[in-house]
């Protein structure tokens, strides 16, 4: 059977080869600390859940109508987008979807033509590229310094704009990153996309996720203009642990989120209905369950890239945001004598039972990704491991 070029163009993550050999570890009865984790360790708070069954019971058990989500889920989005975002939007300007992954497909597939450039800041999440590929799109990837958090400067985002430039990806707090643009860094990159002809993708799954003193802006609340250019993504995954049900939800200007419903109404159908009426509850029920999640992962940052600074071999950025630490390890791969991080990634698993993910497939090659949604104890456990395997400073 022949498969479509666009397929057989596909690569497949990675992350997989190290999950895969992580679980075979695991299923041979070895003690593996899994660092690999791109979701909460936490329960989808119950108040959600109850709202799901009661709407399972009240017969929301049907297509969605319209298949672009269920208006108490979108009142429910537009009252978030302005309460916490300050930004106003209308029900018709929302799209629910099958989690934001599949928000940020339809959008790509509703803007990018072939030959269209996507600027995409690197570390970059996964799906983005893989996403532009199947729209036939050319990514441009622009490497955020380490020095800088990984963040782009206006001007090195300036730099990237061609005339081809369709789209610019920009994901605050970043996976894998978990680093978080300030508002006034936010305001100057605006500046710089502000009247061209470019719309911002912007990705704020973990909006609410941020640690310190860090502030948080939405991309299109940076200016009138960049409200006009701008899709905000979000979803009920990362904020309310809410990975498994699918529900994620965009908002932006009419016409694109019109053509991007038009694709959705002809591929998914939309996520759903009862997972909407859950996701409505979510958001407008009582946060101080996100604030519990939040604390803990703050706890947990803060721990983790101390250890990470103290191995020998390491040095870590601060996690402002998301619930992932992202070391250069490019040193310890000399004390190790491995190539890049694919090699370290398997070499920390055969050795010292750890799994993480190679910085490879985000795009940056000296370093690695570790989640920091598991526990304390997993945590010091394998933290204590990589100490033990590459010393301490
Ligand atoms: C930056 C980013 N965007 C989008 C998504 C997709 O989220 P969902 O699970 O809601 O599809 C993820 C999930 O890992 C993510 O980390």
């Amino acid at each position: 059977m022949k498969l479509s070029q666009r397929s057989e163009q596909l690569v497949e993550s990675a992350t997989l080869a190290v999950a895969a050999k992580a679980a075979e570890m695991q299923g041979k009865g070895i003690d593996v600390v899994g660092f690999g984790a791109g979701e909460p360790d936490f329960d989808t708070p119950e108040f959600v859940r109850e709202a799901c069954k009661a709407a399972l019971d009240a017969g929301h058990t049907r297509y969605a109508k319209p298949a672009s989500g269920v208006m108490p889920a979108k009142q429910a989005i537009c009252s978030k987008l302005k309460r916490e975002n300050n930004l106003d939007y209308k029900p018709g300007q929302v799209l629910l979807t099958v989690g934001g992954k599949e928000a940020l497909y339809l959008a790509t597939m509703a803007l990018v033509d072939p030959g269209d450039e996507v600027i995409l800041p690197a570390p970059y999440w996964v799906s983005y590229p893989e996403q532009v590929l199947l729209a036939g799109g050319k990514t441009v990837y622009v490497a955020g310094k380490e020095a800088n958090s990984f963040k782009l400067t206006a001007q090195e985002i300036a730099n990237a704009i061609t005339p081809k430039t369709k789209v610019l990806i920009f994901n605050s707090p970043s996976n894998p990153g978990g680093f978080t643009y300030t508002p006034e860094e936010v305001q100057a990159i605006a500046k710089v996309v502000e009247g061209k002809n470019i719309v911002v993708f912007s990705d704020e799954m973990y909006d609410r996720l941020l640690y310190g003193n860090q502030r948080f802006l939405s991309f299109a609340a940076a200016s009138p203009q960049a409200y006009e250019q701008t899709l905000t993504f979000n979803a009920g995954s990362k904020t309310y642990a809410m990975t498994g049900w699918r529900v994620g939800y965009v908002a932006g200007p009419d016409a694109v989120i019109k053509a991007m419903a038009k694709i959705q109404s002809q591929t998914s159908s939309g996520t759903s209905t009862f997972a909407q009426h859950a996701l409505a509850a979510a958001l407008n029920g009582p946060q101080d369950c996100v604030e519990a999640m939040r604390k803990e992962f703050e706890r947990r940052a803060e721990y983790m890239w101390q250890r990470l600074n103290g191995i020998k071999g390491i040095t870590c950025v601060q996690p402002t945001g998301a619930f992932y630490a992202f070391p250069n390890v490019s040193e310890a791969y000399k004390i190790l004598g491995v190539k890049g991080s694919l090699d370290f990634s398997a070499l920390l698993l055969e050795k010292a039972h750890v799994a993480v993910v190679p910085g490879s497939a985000f795009g940056c090659d000296a370093n690695v990704r570790l989640s920091f949604a598991t526990s304390m104890e997993q945590i010091r456990k394998g933290l204590d491991r990589i100490e033990e395997l590459l010393g301490k400073k």
